[in-house]
């Protein structure tokens, strides 16, 4: 979907859509190969001391319009607490502008805490100004506003040749990214989001607490004018027994990024060969599937491949979706991804949580946590 000019004035921060997401890590040589080999991405760019930067290395993953930035530290310094602290973990849910300055002064003048003033970074490939705001936990968001740049992800960042070792899966655009906070903190960040960045509450059948006999949560999401940024953010609420947003704060040391939902439009394909490439998914009780149809109703897709990948469906006003999560990325049971595809459903599958919580409750116990 092109946005139009007109349309972007009518949002409070003319904000288009997420540019990248970058993940901290302990070992960002390693995890590029996983990322690569197992979800597909393609190997683009790299920064590090052989491009002139002495203190840190970051690969520039992407795969159709889904572009994620590995970073490790080669000293210790301000990322090295990050990581000791969260572990492997979302640093920067960057948000692709026109004005990255009105971006900033404005969010900051409302009350987001400043990381990095606005500021022109620049290449032989253009330029591009970038300013920083912090979030929920240690996370941040970087505006990134392209003035004439026509490199391969950042000014600083150097191609690198084709990769013919990635295995792309079809993912297209990133759906939403879900953040966890802590406990009774949920109100508040919708509220940062609606009053400090503009946002709508996106109202869906979401909404309100969702529990199973041992797991509880809330969530509320946010999203930007175009709907291109849709931020779902939930809490813990009391259960029987640890919910696995509690287990997350737990882990985490705090709140942070649970989940980024990667769009395609073939999830069987895309799953099939993610599955082959070693992406473990959350195994779903075969039962999910015998009264799938009274459930949501008829789907162009056959229930049998369905079942096979444990592929979930749900259906809102609106019409229905395929989802699926893997099982968390790194050892902490902290983030995951999504992958997931829309058939008019603009929801986030609310329909599915139980049976989900009931998986998750599953892996929550064999780690002893539950
Ligand atoms: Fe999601």
């Amino acid at each position: 979907m092109q946005v139009k000019a007109q349309e972007l004035k009518q949002d409070t921060l003319p904000l288009r859509a997420v540019h990248h997401v970058e993940l901290y890590c302990g070992n960002a040589k390693q995890s590029a190969y996983y990322y690569r080999q197992a979800f597909g991405f393609s190997f683009v760019a790299y920064l590090g001391p052989e491009t002139g930067v002495r203190d840190r290395v970051s690969y520039a993953l992407q795969q159709g319009k889904v572009r994620f930035i590995l970073t490790t530290p080669l000293k210790e310094d301000g990322i090295t607490p990050f990581l000791s602290r969260h572990g492997d973990s979302v640093r920067d849910i960057a948000l692709e502008t026109d004005d990255a300055e009105y971006c900033f002064r404005t969010t900051v003048e409302r009350g987001a805490t400043p990381v990095r003033e606005p500021e022109i970074i620049e290449d032989a490939s253009g330029r591009v100004k970038v300013a920083t705001v912090a979030t929920y936990g240690d996370t941040v968001h970087t505006f990134i506003q392209h003035i004439d740049y026509d490199g391969p992800m950042l000014p600083g960042f150097q191609a690198v040749p084709e990769d013919t070792f990635a295995r792309p899966v079809g993912l297209k655009h990133i759906d939403h990214i879900v953040g966890n906070v802590d406990w009774e903190q949920m109100d508040e960040w919708v509220r940062f989001y609606t009053d400090v960045f503009g946002f709508s509450r996106f109202v869906t059948f979401d909404d309100n607490d969702i529990s199973t006999e041992y797991s509880a949560l809330r969530s509320t999401a946010v999203s930007n004018h175009n709907k291109w940024i849709k931020f779902p953010i939930n809490e813990p609420a009391k259960g029987k027994k640890r919910s696995q947003i509690e287990e997350y704060i737990i882990f985490h040391n705090g709140p942070g990024v649970q989940h980024v939902a990667i769009e395609t439009d073939d999830i069987v394909n895309t799953i099939a060969k993610m599955r082959e490439q070693g992406v473990e998914f959350l195994d779903i009780p075969d039962s999910y599937y015998d009264d799938l149809l009274d459930r949501v109703g008829p789907i162009d897709e056959d229930i049998a491949p369905l079942r096979d990948l444990n592929i979930l469906v749900d259906r809102d006003e609106k019409g229905y979706m395929l989802q699926i999560f893997t099982k968390p990325v790194e050892d902490r049971p902290t983030l995951f991804i999504e992958i997931i595809q829309r058939k008019g459903a603009e929801s986030f599958g609310k329909g599915n949580f139980k049976a989900l919580f009931v998986s998750i409750e599953r892996e929550q116990e064999r780690r002893g946590n539950l």
